[in-house]
């Protein structure tokens, strides 16, 4: 009797115990991962409620999850990293890797293929941060004033302006003259609009270019298509130009060369992608930062006295600003990195190659990890009284070693920081030393707010704002 009573029991107490314990192993493991936000709807998660207002969204998530936390939306899991020890392991461990987490945007946005991208991105990447790092960027702050200067011409006397065409309309041919070639695209006012509407449109849908097929976004991909049919026509002109100066090679020049070596194909591609990373952050920037100091009066003020003391009484004079003027202008340089921490790109990120463990979790490979410095630049622990626009905060930086605060991460860190930060603060450091030298300046509109809608790149203004400029005598 009892011999029978065993082995009826014995195969479901055994089946029952292999359940607990598979459950057991699965929760484990469950609970070693950060919280995730998964939504409901397979494969989509969270990609509704995200996609509303992605950069109000994370923040939320952080207040809510802690830390460290996953978000699953349109098929890809992101775990974002808010607090030191998730910031030292995105910035320095081997196991996560930038390219890995932009080759498909990069092949989304300007059609070049996963394999070349990976096999050229480190050698261009050296090449640029030589070309515009710090050793030799002062050999564009010349330039870069008589470009300035030209396009100042094309505002006229006097004028009102929305501050975002203004600031475009200077720096659109600025950046394209210099690191690409004088005169490129930009010589036939009708060709200059339409240039600028299909780069405005392929820049605005860039961010949903980066995560949905082509064919879903109609008008994105026709400046798309239009822009790469311009500059496969404009690749002769590019190689074939020759500084009259100095006979040096542009910037994108350079990039071409190294094409050359792997494939003749993608020229026109490499142009979009250089285009849009020279345009994209630098011109919200300037346009944030005449917006803050023309709505701080006292900011305005104190840069003005200093403009005057190293220049002489502000006029529209024709100056020349060299690298000893700008050392004592220190005031604008600060004023251009507080805009930056204010206003700095949604997200920047890297893909797990490899388990990593943050806190007490462990982040699986093949996330993406996600760093917010829009968010991170708000942390009161990093950056006290962090909404108030404080350029003096940045006294304590040692810029003259190229160093910024602790914690600034708008260009991003580690091996892949943006190789062209110092050539976007130069230029945006000369273009408003000679607009204010030049015009006296008012907005007519409030400072605006900026919008949540987008994580790519620096948040763009959410109302508009316009300036009225007239040249000084
Ligand atoms: C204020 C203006 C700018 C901001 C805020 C900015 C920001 C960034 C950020 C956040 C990254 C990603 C870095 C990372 O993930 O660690 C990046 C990468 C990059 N930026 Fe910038 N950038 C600016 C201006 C420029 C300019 C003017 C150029 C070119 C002349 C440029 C070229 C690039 C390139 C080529 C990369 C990709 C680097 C690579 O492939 O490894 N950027 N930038």
């Amino acid at each position: 009797m009892m011999e029978q009573n065993t082995e009826l029991i014995s195969p479901t107490v055994i089946i029952a115990l292999g359940c607990v314990v598979l459950f057991l192993c699965l929760q484990r493991k469950n609970l070693r991962r950060p919280p995730c936000i998964k939504g409901w709807i397979p494969w989509i998660g969270a990609g509704l409620e995200l996609g509303k207002a992605p950069l109000e969204f994370i923040e939320k998530a952080r207040i809510k999850y802690g830390p460290v936390f996953t978000v699953f939306a349109m098929g890809n899991r992101m775990t974002f990293v808010t607090e030191e020890e998730g910031i030292n392991i995105f910035l320095k461990s081997k196991e996560v890797n930038f390219e890995l987490a932009v080759q498909t945007p990069v092949y989304r946005t300007a059609s070049i293929p996963k394999n070349i991208f990976l096999t050229l991105n480190e050698k261009l990447y050296i090449m640029m941060k030589g070309k515009m790092g710090t050793f030799n960027i002062h050999q564009f702050t010349g330039q870069l004033t008589e470009e300035l200067h030209e396009q100042l011409e094309n505002l006229g006397t006097q004028g009102t302006m929305e501050l975002t065409n203004f600031v475009r309309n200077l720096l659109y041919p600025v950046t394209v003259n210099i690191l690409f070639n004088k005169g490129l695209f930009l010589t036939h006012e009708r060709k200059m609009k339409e240039f600028y509407q299909h780069f405005q449109a392929y820049d605005e849908g860039f961010e949903y270019g980066s995560q949905m097929p082509e064919w879903l976004l109609r008008n994105w991909s026709k400046s798309k298509r239009w822009l790469l049919a311009l500059f496969e026509k404009s690749i002769p002109d590019i190689k074939a130009y020759r500084s009259a100066k100095d006979n040096s090679v542009t910037l994108m020049q350079a990039v071409l060369e190294i094409l050359e070596m792997e494939t003749n194909k993608l020229n026109p591609n490499y142009v979009l992608l250089m285009l849009w990373a020279s345009l994209s952050n630098t011109i919200p920037v300037a346009f944030w930062t005449l917006a803050f100091v023309l709505s701080h009066p006292d900011v305005h003020k104190t840069i003005m006295e200093g403009i005057s003391t190293v220049f002489g009484t502000a006029s529209k004079d024709k100056i020349k600003v060299t690298e000893k003027e700008l050392k004592k202008l220190l005031l604008i340089k600060w004023c251009i990195l507080e805009t930056i921490r204010l206003r700095a790109p949604g997200i920047i990120t890297r893909k797990v190659m490899k388990p990593i463990k943050i806190l007490n979790f462990t982040i699986p490979s093949g996330d993406l990890l996600m760093l917010s410095p829009f968010w991170l630049h708000r942390n009161p622990k990093y950056f006290p009284e962090p909404e108030l626009f404080k350029p003096e905060r940045w006294k304590k930086a040692n810029l003259e070693k190229h160093a910024f605060l602790d914690c600034f991460m708008a260009f991003g860190g580690g091996k892949f920081q943006c190789p062209g930060r110092w050539f976007a603060l130069l230029e945006i450091e000369i273009c408003i030393i000679l607009i204010l030298y030049k015009y006296d300046c008012t907005l007519l509109d409030p400072l605006p707010k900026q919008s949540y809608l987008h994580l790519v790149g620096v948040p763009q203004p959410n109302d508009q704002c316009r300036i009225e400029y007239k040249q000084r005598i």
